[in-house]
């Protein structure tokens, strides 16, 4: 068994509930991962907040100090890698990656979405569920690769579309699920029960 505790880097946009999610798993004393940065891409994420309340160092990078996307990347892989980030949790961070972050990270990135993928990618995924009536969503954690919520599914919770369920009562049930998945995916990942081959992930 490892002795040191998986170092997680983790971006986030808002809010911050998932990143809360991690920071209290991190918290046990037998939790084999811990989060050693948090970088956002807005000055007034909550996120940044949660983190700092944690003792977790929180870092702005603003995108508007750099040229291109490929830039403002090139930074956040520059801040992980500065703390020798081993796996990237992605807690509802609201910008397309490159390839340029992407490539620096095959294999060890997870992104978190409010869906059961492939269905309801991109934005808004409840809404997209209750429009069109949806019977059941969820929740899914995957392995991020250089699509839009694409990539290899490590986890997923199935979460009932209710008749009367507008777009915030059902984001709301989904979230209960999605804190119980990505700390357990960023576990079985840490444990290194993850088996990624191709498009699969099987669990040990
Ligand atoms: C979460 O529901 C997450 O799944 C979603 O953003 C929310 C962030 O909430 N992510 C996506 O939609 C990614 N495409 P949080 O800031 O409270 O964790």
């Amino acid at each position: 068994m490892r002795v040191e505790r998986l170092r997680v880097g983790v971006l986030a946009s808002g809010r911050g509930s998932n990143l809360q999610a991690l920071l209290d798993a991190c918290a046990r004393a037998d939790f084999p991962a811990r989060i050693v940065v948090v970088l956002s891409d807005r000055e007034r994420a909550q996120a940044l907040d949660r983190a700092r309340a944690a003792g977790v160092e929180a870092v702005w990078v603003n995108p508007k100090d750099y040229a291109d996307r490929e830039a403002f990347d090139r930074a956040l892989v520059q801040e992980f890698e500065a703390r020798r980030v081993e796996l990237a949790c992605h807690a509802g961070f609201m910008r397309i990656l490159s390839p340029v972050y992407m490539r620096a990270f095959v294999g060890r990135a997870l992104n978190i979405h409010p869906s059961l993928l492939p269905a309801f990618p991109g934005l808004h995924a409840p809404r997209q569920a209750v429009e069109p009536g949806a019977k059941v969503s969820g929740a899914t954690v995957h392995v991020a690769d250089e699509g839009v919520d694409t990539g290899p599914i490590v986890l997923q919770a199935a979460v009932p579309v209710l008749p009367d369920d507008t777009e915030e009562t059902l984001a709301a049930r989904i979230l209960v699920e999605e804190h119980r998945l990505f700390p357990e995916a960023v576990r079985l990942f840490a444990e290194g029960r993850l088996t990624i081959t191709g498009r699969r992930v099987t669990i040990k």
